[in-house]
């Protein structure tokens, strides 16, 4: 008789695991009330910036992140658009890019009329590949755009040392990586600015929203200005000094975000005592092992939580059937950002919007751009949990096992 819910067995998980997300309480609550009740439903209307939502948001942060200086914005794509700007990008330059990220990381780039220049991942760890950036590396290119993909750390001490040898800059998407730590220094402080999302999925949000960070005032004003029609702090109001958007974040989404800052730390903890309870566990079943943290990664702000899939410890079972069986046990598994962005249509069919690149400058065919490990990680290996299923407790973590351990004891009925 059967016993895999994909046979028609009894499921092992039939209850909503981890927890609803966002958490959220009476402080949001309160803090939306205040906003509605003050009148101010933008930090334009405070005498004093840090004294709104928003700013409170920003120091919180930047305090938590370890980063002297933010600039909150209306999402992650704009804060990446927003710090290329700031980093001063030209028509037609070359960024490189990690293949496995989501396209946001690429189009931030096209959308500045620079040219993202995608490369291959690490097989151990899923971040952009250091060797492949310096393989990539012409004449044209600028920066490089390491991604803290799923909220695990690049490699920051190798991409630093290659940006600094080539005169690159280096704008880090921490868009995934809400207080994870590289040698105890926060994400968002390594390169020379940093970029995040607060969009509902990630691990810090207010529904939509982003925010840049910096170690450097310079560079920190620029992109005030740049999020603030080119307005200069300090400057009469209607003085504008650069060609620049709007990108200012509300006070709705200021309040939100700074009651959620302080909610983090304990999200942080709670999802990485889990992980590791997790991990022992994922350890004892063959065919499964949890994804190498770096033991430079001294804090873990998780968004996907990655696991990876053995087919030859696995009796030779496919990725796709794993994750067929799992599904049907009741824990579906994703592929978190692993699908290699340059096979998007706007890549290939070079949907790339009215982009203006010097004569005789253009976009690599990106059909013909090889990614072979973030390929194979994609078809072979990659399943992912969203972050939000380790906020639950010790049953979850039990629960996911089960399923997990039970699909790897009656493997036989998948052949
Ligand atoms: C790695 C990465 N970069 C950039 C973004 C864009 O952020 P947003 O959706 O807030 O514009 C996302 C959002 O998913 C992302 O995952």
């Amino acid at each position: 008789m059967a016993k895999l819910a994909i046979n028609g067995g009894p499921n092992t998980i039939n209850r909503p695991l981890g927890v609803a997300w966002p958490e959220f309480g009476a402080p949001e609550e309160e803090a939306l009330l205040d906003v509605l009740h003050s009148h101010i439903w933008w930090r334009g209307g405070y005498q004093e910036a840090k004294d709104s939502w928003v700013g409170k948001f920003e120091n919180a942060f930047s305090e938590y992140q370890g980063v002297k200086y933010a600039v909150a914005v209306t999402n992650g794509t704009q804060a990446i658009e927003c710090a290329l700007k700031t980093i001063g990008i030209k028509p037609g330059d070359e960024v490189i890019c990690p293949a496995s990220t989501f396209v946001a990381t690429a189009t931030a780039v096209i959308l500045v009329n620079a040219i993202p220049v995608i490369v291959d991942i690490e097989p151990e760890y899923y971040q952009i590949d250091p060797d492949a950036v310096e393989a990539a590396i012409t004449p044209r290119t600028a920066g490089i755009i390491p991604v803290h993909y799923a909220g695990y750390p690049a490699d920051m001490d190798r991409i630093n040392a290659i940006a600094k040898k080539h005169g690159l800059f280096v704008v880090e998407d921490a868009c995934h990586a809400h207080g994870t730590q590289w040698k105890g220094q926060g994400c968002g402080s390594l390169g020379d600015i940093g970029c995040f999302s607060l969009q509902m999925g990630k691990g810090l949000t207010c529904g939509e929203g982003g925010i840049v960070t910096t170690q450097d005032e310079q560079l920190a004003q620029k992109a005030y200005s740049f999020h603030h029609i080119g307005r200069l702090s300090g400057r009469p109001f209607y003085e504008h000094h650069i060609v620049a958007s709007n990108l200012r974040m509300t006070e709705w989404q200021g309040a939100i975000a700074y009651q959620q800052t302080k909610r983090l730390p304990e999200q942080i903890q709670r999802r990485t005592a889990n992980a590791m309870y997790f991990e022992t566990g994922l350890r004892e079943i063959p065919g499964v092992e949890p994804m190498p943290r770096r033991p430079e990664m001294t804090r873990w702000g998780c968004y996907f939580y990655h696991f990876k899939f053995k087919s030859d410890e696995f009796e030779g079972l496919s990725l796709q059937r794993f994750k067929e069986a799992m599904a049907a046990e009741g824990l579906p598994l994703r592929s978190g950002h692993l699908h290699p962005i340059q096979k998007n249509p706007l890549f290939v069919n070079r949907n790339f919007g009215p982009v203006c690149w010097p004569a005789g400058v253009d976009a690599p065919d990106y059909a013909q751009v090889e990614t072979p490990v973030a390929d194979r990680i994609l078809a072979e290996e990659g399943c992912s949990l969203s972050h939000h299923t380790l906020l639950g407790d010790r049953s979850d973590m039990d629960l996911m096992l089960d399923a997990i351990r039970k699909v790897r004891e009656n493997v036989a009925e998948l052949m």
